[in-house]
């Protein structure tokens, strides 16, 4: 936890746009020990009116904020992803902790050289993974379930936005990110199949990734859909799971509260009994997950929260600069298997 004898420290905002205004409320309102101290914004206009509704200086550039505040402790950059090295490099080499938004970088390249000079100017990197914060997937981790199989589902109606990148990786680098810290294992091989309808790379993604450990799981990623689902399934040999990332609702259902009843309606069938009369509902006995909010903070301020402690405790974050290069590498494997496919 931040300890009460830190001092207050200067936190500063870098892309002044849809996700940069949730990042400067947080800096500036909602993380008790950091004050929001500068806005950059590509367009200075938009900078400053950010800036202006938090009490805070604009800058046009990463290099003019440095000037104004050398002693900045923390940033967090909320350009569009291609542009995420280029404002990091500068405020990393400075040894000042960066929130990286999702995905670390457009490439694994890329998001390696960010976590190469991080380590080397003893800068703390965490990215922006947020769902490691969902209060749902908390709980879910909570059980210790060990999954065989996962499903994945994030779809959405195009929006028009983040179209800098493909589907897999604006939408699918969540699920990726906990996909791959539920398996506990790199994917080793995908199967996949996407299509590019309204952007030039793909906006919809079904994908078959296996796991070192030998746990499979399937990725649904589209921005075509008419609907919003983001939900995850996990079976392991004992127990079923699911989990709405949006409402943040979910159950467990265990084999072994089910063992009798199971062990019941098999014996009826095979005595050729007519079971359609039977509630299969009212058979299960659903584990409500204890999904607990968080103390009077959204995820963002959680995220936030957790990353201002790990600098100014020097500790490891909770999604490392590894995590977020591990989440790329296999999108960058389900992209490959999409071009081999077409
Ligand atoms: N965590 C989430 O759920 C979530 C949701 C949406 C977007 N995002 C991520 O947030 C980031 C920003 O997305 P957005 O939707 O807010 O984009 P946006 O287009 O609304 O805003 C980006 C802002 O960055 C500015 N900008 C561009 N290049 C810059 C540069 N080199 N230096 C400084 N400013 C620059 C633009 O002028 C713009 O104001 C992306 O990485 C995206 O993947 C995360």
């Amino acid at each position: 936890m931040i300890q009460a004898n830190f001092p207050v420290v200067k936190a500063a905002l870098v892309g002044a746009g849809r996700m940069g205004r949730h990042h400067a409320r947080t800096w500036a309102k909602n993380v008790p020990g950091a004050r929001l101290a500068g806005v950059v914004d590509a367009r200075l206009a938009a900078a400053e009116a950010l800036a202006a509704e938090f009490g805070a200086e604009a800058f046009d550039s990463v290099e003019a904020l440095l000037a104004a505040h050398p002693d900045l402790a923390v940033a967090t950059v909320a350009t569009p992803t291609i542009y995420h090295t280029a404002a990091a490099l500068p405020l990393l080499r400075r040894g000042i902790g960066v929130l990286i938004e999702k995905p670390l970088a457009p490439s694994a390249a890329e998001a390696r050289v960010l976590a190469e000079v991080a380590a080397r100017h003893g800068a703390t990197l965490q990215v922006g993974h947020v769902e490691r914060y969902n209060p749902a997937v908390r709980a879910l981790v909570a059980q210790k379930l060990k999954p065989r199989h996962l499903e994945a589902v994030r779809t959405s109606p195009m929006t028009f936005r983040s179209l800098d990148v493909s589907v897999i990786m604006d939408m699918g680098i969540h699920d990726l990110d906990i996909l791959l810290a539920l398996a506990g294992a790199p994917v080793v091989k995908v199967e996949a199949h996407g299509q590019s309808v309204v952007s030039q790379s793909t906006d919809h993604c079904s994908a078959w990734l296996t796991f070192a450990n030998g746990v499979r799981a399937h990725l649904t990623s589209s921005r075509l859909a008419l609907t919003t689902t983001r939900t995850l399934k996990l079976f392991a040999d004992d127990a079923f799971a699911h989990l709405d990332y949006g409402t943040k609702a979910g159950a467990v259902y265990r084999m072994k509260n089910h063992a009798g009843p199971l062990a019941g309606v098999q014996a009826r069938l095979a005595n050729n009994e007519d079971l359609s009369a039977e509630k299969y509902a009212d058979m299960l006995q659903a584990e409500v997950l204890d999904i607990a909010p968080y103390a009077g903070c959204d995820q963002l301020t959680a995220q936030a929260t957790a990353f201002l402690d790990a600098v100014l405790n020097k500790t490891t974050p909770v999604v490392t600069a590894q995590d977020g290069i591990n989440a790329i590498v296999a999108a960058e494997m389900i992209a490959a298997a999409i071009s081999a496919n077409r």
